[in-house]
């Protein structure tokens, strides 16, 4: 009994201290002024969690603090985040609360383990019409739906690299789904980004917004298209690989800054070997995407309509494989 009590008292205490922790801004932390404050931002760091994200190295480097302030202030956003250790069953704890974004498609969201994760990053890639972009399209009609019909009652964000976003195809999904089409329109913010710099940008700048706008998916449709074509034959490729790096980090920062908010970016291979991709059906950017996502599918053409998503090296789900088709009205089993 005594112990019982006890166990309640801890979680009363927790709660409180979340509800503290989750009121606390960057203006907070000692040190911190308007200036301090707008270069964080500025850096895409609008949260004391993702502050504790960050590394100090690049707080150095790119947001220009010095060495000493930097280490200081990432260091109190760790104690406040209490990021040490902590017990597997609270970490299960936490899993089980995670929500999903179905997908549409009942066999893909069973593949997915429900659908589309939150806090998490899930990467998307596959040859040309797979319909990658219409997956974004559909999670960013899908997302704004109720909890009971696998959304999230949330807004979503949308950085489209390749000017394929089309509100057209929105209205379509969303008047199959008995949605008024204006709101659903109105709840997605679209950026387009002209070039690699400027999808950086943008992916910092929505770190902005996050809350405020109620937002529980980012999409990057899609992650390389930028990088791929500037760097190409330039003898930079590590340059390239480097500040794509540093673009995923911010993505899966984001993620985990945010329990409630799902990445998803799409990534195109190719079958035809080039010169740079020597493999067959590899996906661009190497290495470096392939550990920068939590969850990744791979995404091919089946007969018609329909096409055949793998789960590839995902932690929690087994290497299995969904049919799904592309209809009129989005994405359906
Ligand atoms: P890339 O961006 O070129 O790499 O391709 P992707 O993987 O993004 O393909 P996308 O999502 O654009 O999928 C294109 C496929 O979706 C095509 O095969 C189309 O037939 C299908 N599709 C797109 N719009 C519609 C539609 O309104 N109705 C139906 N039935 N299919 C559609
Ligand atoms: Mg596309």
């Amino acid at each position: 009994m005594a112990k019982k009590k006890n166990e309640e008292k801890v979680s009363v205490d927790d709660q409180k201290e979340d509800e503290r922790k989750k009121s606390m801004s960057l203006i907070d932390l000692p040190g911190v002024g308007d200036a301090t404050k707008k270069k964080l931002m500025d850096a895409g760091i609008s949260s004391i969690k993702e502050l504790a994200l960050y590394p100090i190295t690049r707080l150095v480097e790119d947001v220009g603090l010095g060495e000493k302030t930097a280490y200081k202030l990432v260091k109190a956003a760790q104690e406040i985040e209490s990021m040490g250790f902590k017990s597997a069953s609270a970490v299960w704890e936490k899993r089980k609360q995670l929500r999903r974004i179905t997908t549409g498609s009942a066999n893909f969201d069973e593949l997915l383990g429900g659908g589309i994760e939150t806090g998490a990053v899930t990467e998307i890639f596959g040859e040309f019409r797979t319909g990658k972009t219409q997956i974004t399209h559909q999670l960013c009609v899908n997302v704004q739906l109720d909890h009971e019909n696998g959304g999230l009652e949330g807004s979503a964000i949308y950085i489209d690299t390749e000017g394929t976003f089309r509100p057209e195809r929105i209205i379509q999904m969303a008047e199959a789904r008995d949605m008024d089409y204006n709101t659903v329109l109105k709840n997605i913010i679209v950026g387009r980004a002209y070039n690699s710099d400027h999808q950086i940008l943008l992916a910092r700048e929505a770190a902005r917004f996050i809350e405020e706008k109620n937002v529980k998916l980012l999409v990057v449709d899609s992650i390389i298209t930028h990088f791929r074509s500037e760097y190409i034959g330039r003898g930079t490729l590590a340059n390239r690989q480097q500040l794509l790096n540093s673009h995923i980090h911010d993505l899966i920062r984001l993620s985990e800054s945010y329990d409630e908010l799902a990445v998803v970016f799409t990534n195109q291979v190719s079958a035809k070997p080039d010169m740079f991709y020597g493999n067959p059906i590899i996906h661009t950017g190497g290495h470096i995407i392939a550990h920068g996502s939590t969850i990744r599918l791979y995404l091919r053409k089946g007969k018609g309509e329909q096409r055949i998503a793998r789960v590839v090296d995902a932690p929690h789900l087994p290497e299995e494989e969904a049919v799904f088709s592309i209809t009129e009205d989005g994405i359906r089993d």
